[in-house]
C-alpha cells in the first residue's frame, strides 16, 4: 500500500473545521490521509495552536508565494480550505486543480460567493427566512464556491435562531461530520490513483 494523502489544512481563525480533521484522523475515520501542514494567513489564528498542540507543521503565510513555498516543501497533495479567508488567484488554483476543497456553511447555491462568509453566511439564511440550511463541501475553482460539489448536510433553522446559534448547529450537525469524510474520501481516491499509476 502506497504512502497516505499528504494533507495541507489552510486556516484564518480558530480552526474548529482543522481540530475535526485532526480528532477523525486519530480516530481513524480519515484513514488514507495524513495531516502534514496547517498554513494560516492570520499570525495569532489559534488553529496554529492546535498545529502545534498536535505536532503538525504549522506555517504563517503572508503571500500566496509563502503558502505555495510551504505547500511544496510538505508535498502536499490535498489542500483543505478550513475557514480560509483569502482568495486563491488563478494559477494557484490551476497548479493543483482538483486537489483543492473547501467547507461553505450553506447548501450552495444558496447563500454563497463572495462576501458569503462566516456569521455573514447564517445572517443571510436567517434573513431570507429558509427552514433549511446546512454545509456544503466542494472542490475550488475559479468561481467562490463555485467548483463540483463533494458532499453535503442539511440542518434545521429554529424559531428564536441568531446567527451565532445557526452557526454553531451548522458546525456540530454538518460542518465537523462533513468535511473529515470528504477528505477521506478524496484522499482514498487520490492515494488509490498512486497505486494505480495515476500520479
Ligand atoms: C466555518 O464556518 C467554515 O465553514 C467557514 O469558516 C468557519 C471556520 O471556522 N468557511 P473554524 O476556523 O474551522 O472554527
Amino acid at each position: 500500500m502506497l504512502e497516505k494523502t499528504k494533507v495541507a489544512v489552510l486556516v484564518s481563525g480558530g480552526g474548529t473545521n482543522l481540530q475535526a480533521i485532526i480528532d477523525a484522523e486519530k480516530s481513524g475515520i480519515i484513514k488514507d490521509g495524513e495531516v502534514v501542514l496547517v498554513v494560516s494567513s492570520s499570525k495569532n489564528a489559534y488553529a496554529l495552536t492546535r498545529a502545534e498542540q498536535n505536532n503538525i507543521k504549522g506555517v504563517y503565510a503572508k503571500s500566496e508565494a509563502e503558502i505555495l513555498q510551504a505547500l511544496e516543501e510538505s508535498s502536499a497533495e490535498l489542500i483543505v480550505l478550513a475557514g480560509f479567508l483569502k482568495i486563491l488567484s488563478k494559477d494557484f488554483i490551476r497548479r493543483y486543480e482538483n486537489r483543492i476543497i473547501n467547507i461553505h456553511p450553506a447548501l450552495i447555491p444558496s447563500f454563497c460567493g463572495k462576501g458569503a462568509y462566516g456569521l455573514h453566511v447564517h445572517e443571510m439564511a436567517l434573513d431570507y427566512g429558509v427552514k433549511v440550511t446546512g454545509a456544503t463541501v466542494h472542490f475550488v475553482n475559479e468561481i467562490p464556491d463555485g467548483g463540483k460539489i463533494i458532499a453535503q448536510k442539511a440542518v434545521e433553522v429554529q424559531d428564536g435562531d441568531t446567527p451565532e446559534i445557526l452557526q454553531k448547529r451548522v458546525m456540530e450537525q454538518a460542518e465537523w461530520v462533513l468535511l473529515p469524510q470528504a477528505v477521506q474520501q478524496i484522499s482514498e481516491e487520490i492515494r488509490k490513483g498512486k497505486e494505480n499509476g495515476n500520479d
